[in-house]
């Protein structure tokens, strides 16, 4: 295997093969379990506090596609950091793409996800555009069932609306410096149980304007999942930071003037007539797999929905005139979460101290569903286990 460049230590424990069937084909996955887990004891003190990002699993999924043999050796191994040569493609050019989902433990011990179907697909897409190969959408189902299957005791009680993050990532692991579409890839599912991803809970949270810096163009990859575009956030996010804010909303690139979304999450807007607005997709905005399930069950909860464009002066005189009622981010790891102040060089609107009605209401409408103590009738969670 000449081009493969990334790979764990080698597993110690014991091995299993479990086999999966992937569309027509079947997918062998060899589970080799970890001889060193986590204690018990361990386990239960992250478990009481995950915080987020901060505690990975005993294990983790990996793949790898080279063109003479397509996605090949799908194996979970124990949790190990990769050897990479220092001329990885991904380290140069970042040819990489990535997706995040959770695992919900539900009263009765059972394990479920959320939509993993469209995360796989938001995948494709974006493998397509960072000129990847495409995981088949089965195939990237069934490596996150194996992981969570494997890490089962990593899925924490449903108190305090904890779960276990998933984090499917894929990446150009070909020791080559010639800029062009790599040869060797790898792609890796790894898990971290999560609390809450603000740590102020529900209290509203402050956003900087962004006026100088862009996430992402028109012909861009802002609607890929790709890490560049969150590179190209953090200087913006630091002046967010330094302006006593917690995240950062972004312009269109061409008038300056439209709405698109925040580093990490899509945008709604509550009007006082009971309307619910969030930016159409742009091209350029991530389409958010929360943003699309509230467009339906707010719907279904009988408010007007609508996707259009919005302009950053509808949104700061909106919400000064009273027009606008509740502002609120959503996404995997924020749930929904409301929108307090909107800063900018010169001025700043608050639209409240607190979580509104409405932003409660779809709040809870999500995660009853997401933790099984409402009844799912879109059909939207996957059982694991
Ligand atoms: N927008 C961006 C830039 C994101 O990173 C995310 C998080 O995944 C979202 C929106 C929300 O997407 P989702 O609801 O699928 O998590
Ligand atoms: C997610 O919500 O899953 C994301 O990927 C956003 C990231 C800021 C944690």
């Amino acid at each position: 295997m000449r081009h493969l460049s990334a790979s764990p230590r080698e597993p110690r424990g014991r091995s299993r093969s479990d086999t999966v069937l992937v569309m027509d084909s079947e997918l062998s996955i060899q589970v080799s379990l970890s001889a060193d887990p986590v204690p018990p004891e361990r386990l239960t003190e992250i478990l009481a506090d995950p915080g987020f990002g901060l505690h990975f699993s005993d294990h983790m999924f990996l793949a790898e596609w080279t063109p003479d043999r397509g996605w090949h050796d799908a194996r979970v191994t124990p949790y190990a950091p990769l050897s990479l040569d220092p001329a990885t493609a991904v380290l140069h050019y970042a040819q990489e793409i990535f997706e995040g989902m959770k695992a919900y433990r539900h009263r009765d011990g059972s394990v479920w996800t959320f939509r993993p179907e469209e995360n796989a697909a938001r995948m494709v897409r974006s493998s397509q555009r960072m000129a990847l190969p495409v995981l088949p959408e089965a195939a990237f189902v069934a490596s996150v069932d194996a992981l969570v299957r494997t890490d089962e005791r990593w899925v924490p009680e449903p108190t305090g609306e904890k779960s276990l993050y998933l984090r499917p990532f894929m990446f150009a692991s070909e020791k080559f410096l010639g800029v062009r579409p790599a040869k060797h890839v790898t792609y890796l599912v790894i898990a971290s149980p999560a609390g809450a991803y603000f740590a102020k809970g529900l209290r509203p949270v402050s956003i900087w304007l962004s006026e100088e810096y862009s996430r992402a163009g028109v012909g861009g990859t802002g609607a890929a999942k790709t890490g560049g575009n969150y590179a190209s956030s953090l200087l913006p996010h630091r002046e967010a930071i330094e302006n006593g804010c917690d995240q950062v909303a972004f312009l269109d690139t061409v008038e300056r003037r439209w709405v698109e979304e925040l580093g990490g999450m899509n945008l709604y807007y509550v009007y006082d007539d009971g309307t619910i607005v969030t930016p159409a997709l742009s091209g350029s905005i991530l389409q958010g797999i929360t943003r699309a399930s509230i467009l339906e069950l707010a719907g279904k909860l009988g408010h007007q929905v609508e996707e259009r464009q919005v302009a950053v002066e509808e949104w700061r005189d909106g919400v000064g005139s009273g027009r606008i009622t509740e502002v609120f981010a959503c996404g995997t790891a924020a749930v929904v979460t409301p929108v307090g102040t909107l800063k900018w060089r010169g001025g700043e609107v608050s639209s409240g101290e607190d979580a509104g009605p409405v932003t409660r209401q779809i709040r809870e409408a999500l995660v009853d569903i997401q933790y099984g103590r409402a009844e799912d009738t879109f059909g939207w969670m996957h059982k694991v286990l």
